[in-house]
């Protein structure tokens, strides 16, 4: 029982003053797995001001030697891989392989974000003043990108630990330094994740990791004057957020309706493996997720009787046996998508499936013949439930997409790569993909969501580029 994972502050591992903790309920067994402390705003406080004296310091480390400690860390990471994995299964019921991939991907992150780092902040332009109208060549602007300063780290439930470096890797990078409040379920990942920075020995302070109530500190976190950046994903806490905080860059990915649109000719084979893949994988926790099928009418009922074919191959059970549908992340998100289930049979939709739930644990769904007045075709179910309408036109199906208040990804199915470009240009989602489900990876493209999926757009590149600020110096000629 005293057994409550201490919170990393100033180098070191802290018990909170407050005596208190939070419990991290397993999602499998619904008991509570692990504890971490609940911090204090006088802690929260004590983490800026070392954040803000250990990134002075850290700004004038070369670069070379920041992304040294960066491969170090990712290298501790992947070594610790096994146990961090089972942090996974035990706090989101991540499917076990699932979970080893999150950590070696994550490793993979910060070593590609280390070497993009030194290339994009180890060059700087040159202006000269007489392309202007009305200068001579007097002045030349020397231009370079330094650090913003005190980064604050929010990642979600569903990828903790990959979530928290694809924030921290790009701030560190660029010379800044980072506070990671991690999410209650995965909170204990993160805490083992920060472990492995610690020994990549990281001066004191860089980095820290606050564990507590959202209702205690969390608002606390975001609108603190020491912070100096926001990375946020998760969901509607982030307009919150963005509406509270001070005058500083935000980097925000929020929710998605992420749409499937499918045309007559498209392989629909290819078509059900990718509405498995999409609609499916961690049992529909990601934001990413095919989210509504938007299928031609006439290949509908042939797409609809392979994805059943496929449901029913899904293994349904724990994350420690790998199975590929496991418990959803918390009772309350099981009942909420046990709502848009209702509403959806309440106004006739077709249940491809019986729909079963055990605690945490629903059976994945597929709803046939959903229309626009149920719920479940606008709202985001973060589960095994996949609505699909038929359309009769692919106007139809792109004024469906665009009708949503997310703009997160979307992807459509056509051999016809012309009407597929059309239809992207169309879609009003950041990214669209063609012939395949939506996807944040690989790593380093760009990520980004329009409306109320997000403000700025992510990626490695993107995101060491937004974590700094482009200073200046004219020599002015005699
Ligand atoms: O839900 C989080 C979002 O970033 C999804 O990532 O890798 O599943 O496409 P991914």
């Amino acid at each position: 029982d005293g057994e409550v994972y201490k919170y990393y502050s100033d180098g070191k591992w802290k018990k909170s003053a407050s005596g208190k903790s939070v419990a991290i309920i397993n999602p499998t067994t619904r008991n509570t797995q692990y504890k971490v402390q609940a911090c204090t705003q006088e802690e929260v406080n004590k983490v800026m001001d070392s954040a803000k004296t250990a990134q002075k310091s850290w700004s004038k480390t070369p670069l070379w030697k920041r992304a040294e400690l960066l491969h170090k860390a990712a290298a501790i990471l992947k070594e610790h891989k096994a146990p961090i994995a089972e942090c996974l299964v035990k706090e989101i019921a991540k499917p076990a392989k699932d979970a080893v991939t999150e950590v070696v991907r994550s490793g993979d992150l910060v070593s590609y974000c280390a070497e993009e780092g030194v290339r994009i902040l180890g060059e700087g332009k040159f202006l000269v003043s007489d392309s202007f109208p009305g200068n001579e060549r007097t002045k030349y602007c020397l231009t370079s990108k330094i650090p913003l300063g005190v980064i604050l780290a929010i990642p979600p439930f569903n990828y903790p630990v990959n979530l928290a470096v694809s924030k921290i890797a790009p701030a560190l990078i660029a010379g800044n330094s980072l506070v990671l409040k991690p999410p209650t379920q995965g909170a204990v990942s993160c805490l083992h994740m920060v472990h492995c920075f610690h020994l990549a020995g990281f001066p004191k302070g860089l980095i820290s990791c606050v564990t507590g109530k959202g209702s205690e500190i969390g608002d606390f976190l975001t609108m603190h004057p020491g912070v100096n950046c926001i990375s946020f994903t998760g969901g509607d806490t982030g307009i919150a957020i963005s509406k509270k905080a001070g005058m500083i860059p935000l980097q925000m990915e929020l929710g998605g309706k992420d749409a499937c649109i499918v045309l007559e000719d498209a392989d629909l084979d290819l078509v059900a493996a990718n509405i498995i893949k999409g609609g499916f994988s961690y049992s529909g926790q990601r934001c990413t997720a095919i989210k509504v099928v938007l299928v031609m009418d006439s290949v509908a009922d042939s797409l609809v009787e392979k994805v059943k074919a496929r449901v029913a191959k899904l293994t349904v059970g724990p994350p420690e046996n790998d199975s590929d549908i496991t418990p959803v992340v918390s009772e309350s998100s099981a009942n909420f998508i046990e709502g848009l289930v209702i509403d959806a049979k309440q106004k006739g939709a077709t249940f491809c499936q019986e729909y079963k739930r055990e605690g945490n644990l629903i059976w994945p769904l597929l709803l046939d013949n959903v229309r626009p007045d149920m719920r479940i075709a606008w709202e985001e179910p973060f589960g095994p439930v996949l609505p699909v309408i038929r359309i009769n036109s692919v106007e139809e199906g792109i004024h469906h997409c665009n009708a949503s208040n997310f703009g997160l990804q979307g992807c459509v199915f056509t051999k016809d790569v012309n009407k597929a470009l059309l239809i992207s240009d169309a879609m009003e989602t950041g990214t669209v993909q063609i012939n395949s489900a939506p996807a944040r990876g690989p790593d380093h493209f760009p990520f980004q969501g329009i409306k109320d999926s997000g403000i700025g757009s992510q990626g490695i590149t993107n995101s060491i580029n937004m974590m700094t600020k482009v200073k200046t110096t004219v020599i002015n000629l005699p």
